[in-house]
């Protein structure tokens, strides 16, 4: 039999069975955006898994400060490109990418920041001059040339699919909490298998028609959208350097400063 059949729940309710053509990925073709996408951005991906945020992560040290900072970019982040997805979920390119049911993040984000922050989170989100570039840039392409949005769509939700799905229960242990509470980030009710998620997405952008020329930009974009993120941690990290030289202490009853993190 040459068809799979994909199931993905919309809302945990309704269930969309896509019968496709097998697309493993020794059937994928050279000329597949999927296929070329992952390749443009590899060096991306691997300098963006070496930034000092992702490092801690990886090692299990990722302290409740680094995570509070950054899902108050993710938070801007996630409102800007989920708003310029729905405003072009007509475009011929972004349509078959379109999943809000499946990978929508805001509500989860909302949920995350109001479990750290309190009731009054909107007043104390705190992002980065790096942050504010990212939104800048998703809004002008969602304005002049909605058939980039793939780019960015690829590097957030196959990322979260992939590599985020460990990262949160790395992050779940690093910071003792109990529960999911505080990761529903991570969490994705409506997609019952990330890998056969995965597939079908490939299988979307691979739908999408481009010409040469917008192929290339889809492409160029992806890089941009890697190099953007790497930025936000970096950034990230810096604001957290500051905010605890700011609460650097001196200790007066020894004769050499102290220095005390106190995020
Ligand atoms: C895929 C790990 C950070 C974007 C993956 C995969 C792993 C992984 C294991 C699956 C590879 C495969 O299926 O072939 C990690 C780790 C990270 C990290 C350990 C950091 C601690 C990031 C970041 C981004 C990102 C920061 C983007 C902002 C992606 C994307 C894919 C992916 C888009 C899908 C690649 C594809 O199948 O085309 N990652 N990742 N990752 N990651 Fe990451």
């Amino acid at each position: 039999d040459q068809t799979t059949e994909l199931h993905v729940t919309r809302d945990g309710a309704t269930m969309e069975t896509e019968k496709k053509t097998q697309t493993t990925a020794e059937q994928m073709t050279d000329r597949d955006l999927s296929e070329q996408i992952k390749k443009v951005t590899m060096e991306s991906h691997a300098r963006a898994e070496k930034t000092e945020l992702m490092l801690s992560f990886q090692r299990g040290q990722v302290t409740l400060a680094q995570y509070k900072l950054l899902l108050c970019s993710l938070y801007e982040v996630y409102q800007v490109l989920e708003e310029e997805m729905d405003r072009n979920s007509n475009h011929p390119g972004v349509a078959p990418i379109y999943f809000p049911a499946e990978l929508a993040r805001l509500d989860a984000i909302e949920k995350d920041l109001e479990h750290f922050y309190g009731q009054d989170w909107r007043e104390k989100i705190v992002v980065p001059a790096a942050t504010k570039r990212y939104c800048h840039r998703l809004r002008q392409i969602g304005k002049e040339n909605p058939e980039f949005l793939v780019a960015h769509a690829y590097t957030r939700y196959l990322g979260d699919l992939s590599g985020g799905q460990v990262l949160g229960r790395i992050a779940q242990k690093s910071m003792g909490l109990k529960g999911s509470e505080g990761l529903s980030f991570f969490a994705f009710p409506g997609v019952s298998s990330p890998n056969l998620f995965k597939q079908l997405y490939r299988s979307r952008m691979n739908s999408v028609e481009l010409t040469e020329e917008e192929r290339n930009g889809v492409l160029e974009e992806a890089v941009r959208a890697f190099e953007l993120n790497i930025q936000v941690f970096d950034d990230l990290q810096k604001m957290l350097l500051s905010f605890s030289d700011n609460k650097l202490q001196t200790c007066s009853t020894q004769s050499r400063p102290v220095k005390t993190l106190q995020i």
